[in-house]
C-alpha cells in the first residue's frame, strides 16, 4: 500500500490548478443515466471514486468512454451514453462508493424498478438513506428492503410531487431531482440542499431539456418532461480541493494561488480563515492565500449545510487550529462520528480534547512528525497537511483513502515547495 512521506517546516509559493469537483462529477455521471443520448462532461477529475462510478454505469449497460490515461490529464473528458441494460446495484461496487445509491432515481425513472445494495454505512456514520426512500415513495414509488438490497417499483411514470425533507440532504436532493425531472407532473423538494454541487446537476439537467427552478435555494420547482437529451457539462471546481490547499498553505506559511478556485462557492470556510489571520481573496480568476510571518489564531467553527461551514473541510480547519495561537471549538453538526483523525493528530502532538459533538483544540507551537494512518478521506489528508508544519518526517499511511477524492496530492504540493513524496507500498 503507498504511503506518503512528508517533511514539515517549509512554506509553500507558488500555484495550484484546482480540479474538478468529485462531488459534483459523481451525480452528473448518474444522470447520464436518465437518457440514452451522449453526455459528455468536461473538467473531469481523475479519481478512484470517479473510476469506481464509470465501472458502475458500465455494468448498468452505458457505453462509458474513459480517455487514455496518457491524455487523460489534458482530456479530461468523460462520454456516457447508451441504453440501460441492467437494473441492479450489486453490492461489491455500491460498499466500496456509497456515491453509488445515486444511480437508484434515475434508473427507476427511466425504467420503473431498480435494485440498489443498501450502501452500509462508512467511517464517519451510519450514513442512512431513509430520506431518499421516502421522497421516492412520495412520487409513487413503491419501495421495500429485500436481502440488503433496496427494491423500488413503480407503476408507469413517477408523479410529481411536494416533499418536505425533515433534513437537508445533498444525496437525497440530488437523487430526488433526477427523479422528479422526468416525473409526471410538478415536484416541489423543501429543505433542500443548497450545495454548489446540487446547481451544477440542475443546471446539467436543464441543459438536457429538464425545467428546474430555485436550484441554489432551499425550495426546488421541478416540472417534469417525457424524456430527456445529451449535452455537454463543464464542472465545476472542486471547493473542497481548494479548501483543503487554502489550509495547506495557512498551515504551512506561503503565499499560494489556487488557480480556477471560486471563492463565492466557499460559504463560512473562507470567513472562518480571515478570522484565523490568514488573508483568502479572490484574484485573476482563483484564490490568492497568504498567510506570512504570524502565527494563526484560534478560531471557533461549526459544521452546517451550505453555506455553512464544509463537513468535509473539517479535519483539516482542525489540523490547522492544532497549530495556532488560542484555542479553538470546533463543533461537527453533520455526522456523528468525524472526529477519527483526533487521535492521529495528538500523535503528532496536538493537544484536542472531545465532548461527544465538540473538540476543543488548544494550539501547540510545533507539531512533531510521526507515522500515522486514517480512515477516511478528509481526515487523511488532514494529517498531509498537519505533517507540513511538523517537525521531523510525517508518514500517513492507508493512501488510497486519498486517491479517492485528491488528484496528485504529492505532486502539487511539492510543486509549491513542500517537502513531500509518494512511497510506493
Ligand atoms: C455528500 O454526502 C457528500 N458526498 C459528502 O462528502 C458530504 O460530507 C455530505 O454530502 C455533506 O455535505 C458526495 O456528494 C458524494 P447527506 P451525502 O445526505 O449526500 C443524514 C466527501 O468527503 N442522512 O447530505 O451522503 C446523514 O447521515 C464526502 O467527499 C439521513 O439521515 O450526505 C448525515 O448525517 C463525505 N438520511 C446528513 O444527513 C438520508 O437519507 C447529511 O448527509 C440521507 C442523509
Amino acid at each position: 500500500m503507498d504511503r506518503i512521506a512528508i517533511r514539515g517546516g517549509r512554506p509553500l509559493c507558488g500555484s495550484i490548478p484546482i480540479g474538478g469537483a468529485k462531488n459534483a462529477a459523481l451525480p452528473l455521471m448518474a444522470a447520464a443515466l436518465l437518457s440514452d443520448e451522449q453526455l459528455t462532461l468536461t473538467n473531469v477529475p481523475w479519481l478512484a471514486d470517479i473510476a469506481s462510478m464509470a465501472a458502475l454505469l458500465a455494468q448498468h449497460g452505458l457505453a462509458v468512454d474513459l480517455p487514455a490515461p496518457e491524455t487523460a490529464a489534458q482530456a479530461r473528458v468523460l462520454r456516457l451514453g447508451g441504453a440501460i441494460q441492467n437494473t441492479t446495484a450489486p453490492y461489491d461496487i455500491v460498499r466500496k462508493m456509497r456515491a453509488s445509491i445515486l444511480v437508484l432515481g434515475p434508473i427507476l425513472a427511466r425504467c420503473g424498478e431498480a435494485r440498489v445494495s443498501l450502501p452500509g454505512g462508512c467511517a464517519i456514520g451510519t450514513r442512512p438513506v431513509d430520506l431518499h426512500l421516502k421522497g421516492l415513495e412520495a412520487m409513487g414509488a413503491s419501495v421495500s428492503i429485500e436481502g440488503g438490497y433496496i427494491h423500488a417499483r413503480s407503476e408507469g411514470r413517477l408523479r410529481g410531487a411536494s416533499i418536505v425533507s425533515p433534513a437537508v440532504s445533498v444525496g437525497a436532493t440530488e437523487n430526488l431531482m433526477m427523479a422528479a425531472s422526468l416525473a409526471d407532473g410538478h415536484t416541489t423538494l423543501i429543505n433542500a440542499a443548497r450545495e454548489p454541487e446540487i446547481s451544477d446537476l440542475a443546471e446539467c439537467l436543464n441543459a438536457m431539456g429538464g425545467r428546474i427552478r430555485g436550484h441554489g435555494s432551499e425550495r426546488i420547482e421541478i416540472e417534469g418532461v417525457q424524456r430527456l437529451s445529451g449535452t455537454t457539462h463543464h464542472i465545476i471546481p472542486d471547493r473542497i480541493e481548494t479548501g483543503t490547499y487554502a489550509i495547506a498553505t495557512a498551515i504551512a506559511g506561503g503565499d499560494v494561488m489556487l488557480e480556477g478556485g471560486r471563492i463565492e462557492h466557499l460559504g463560512a470556510f473562507a470567513t472562518a480563515l480571515s478570522r484565523a489571520g490568514v488573508d483568502i481573496f479572490a484574484e485573476n480568476g482563483g484564490i490568492r492565500v497568504r498567510r506570512n510571518g504570524h502565527r494563526v489564531r484560534g478560531a471557533d467553527i461549526m459544521t452546517e449545510p451550505y453555506p455553512g461551514f464544509p463537513t468535509d473541510l473539517q479535519a483539516q480547519f482542525m489540523a490547522l487550529m492544532a497549530t495556532a495561537e488560542g484555542a479553538a471549538m470546533i463543533t461537527e453538526t453533520i455526522f456523528e462520528n468525524r472526529f477519527m483523525h483526533v487521535p492521529e493528530l495528538a500523535r503528532m502532538g496536538a493537544d484536542i480534547v472531545v465532548h461527544n459533538a465538540s473538540a476543543i483544540v488548544r494550539g501547540v507551537k510545533n507539531l512533531s512528525g510521526a507515522p500515522v494512518m486514517a480512515t477516511d478521506l478528509r481526515a487523511s489528508v488532514s494529517l498531509v497537511l498537519a505533517g507540513l508544519a511538523a517537525g521531523g518526517e510525517t508518514i500517513v499511511n492507508r493512501v488510497y483513502h486519498l486517491d479517492r477524492g485528491y488528484e496528485r496530492v504529492e505532486a502539487k504540493l511539492a510543486a509549491c515547495g513542500a517537502d513531500i513524496e509518494r512511497l510506493a507500498g
